[in-house]
């Protein structure tokens, strides 16, 4: 299927004041809720992907586990949650960050990954970019690489996804709002 930007944006619906006054928030659910319009998500991420050396999907709590396991199981590779924090059991690496909203800490199981390994990490939206550089600071700990990280929509003016290039990121969204 053909990926149509101009599709997948006017299914993300801008919520005023949600969930603070001055914050428009970009709410994905219509896509979600849309069979064909996430078809071409996953497709589209399916394309960039299928040939690359990922080793691993990497899917951040929440939303991110979405695309996650939808990404997992079409690529066949192995599912790493960063999950936010006490959620995750036995032996944990924890990293905290500042979100728009407040502070925020982000855990991986210490055993998910090893040397050498190569991660997609996977979300639906960058904004500041805190949650993305906290997941690959635990992926740098445990010695593995984040071979891009992917996210539906950036929010530019948020920052995040220049915080993400200058800390050498490589960075992939499939669309944005200025
Ligand atoms: C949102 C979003 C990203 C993150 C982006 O998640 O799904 O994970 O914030 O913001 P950042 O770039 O400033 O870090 P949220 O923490 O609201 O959690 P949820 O997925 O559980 O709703
Ligand atoms: N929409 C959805 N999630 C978010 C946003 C937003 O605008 N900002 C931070 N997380």
């Amino acid at each position: 299927m053909i990926f149509d930007e101009y599709t997948i944006k006017s299914l993300i619906r801008p919520v005023p004041d949600f969930p603070k006054p001055g914050v428009v928030f970009r709410d994905i659910t219509p896509l979600y809720q849309s069979p064909r319009a996430m078809r071409m998500v996953a497709d589209s991420l399916i394309q960039r992907y299928v040939e690359s050396p990922v080793t691993h999907i990497g899917a951040i709590d929440a939303r991110g586990f979405l695309l996650g396991a939808v990404l997992a199981y079409e690529l066949n590779k192995p599912l790493v949650l960063f999950r936010k924090a006490g959620k995750l059991p036995a032996d944990t690496l924890s990293e905290s960050y500042t979100s728009e909203y407040g502070e925020c800490h982000i855990e991986v199981q210490r055993d998910a990954l090893h040397g050498g390994e190569q991660v997609l990490l996977l979300d639906d939206l960058i904004a500041t970019g805190g949650t993305f550089l906290a997941a690959a600071r635990l992926i740098k700990q445990l010695g593995a690489e984040v071979y891009e990280a992917a996210a539906i929509i950036d929010l530019p003016d948020l920052g995040g996804s220049r915080r993400m290039q200058d800390a050498d990121i490589p960075t992939f969204t499939l669309c944005a709002f200025e």
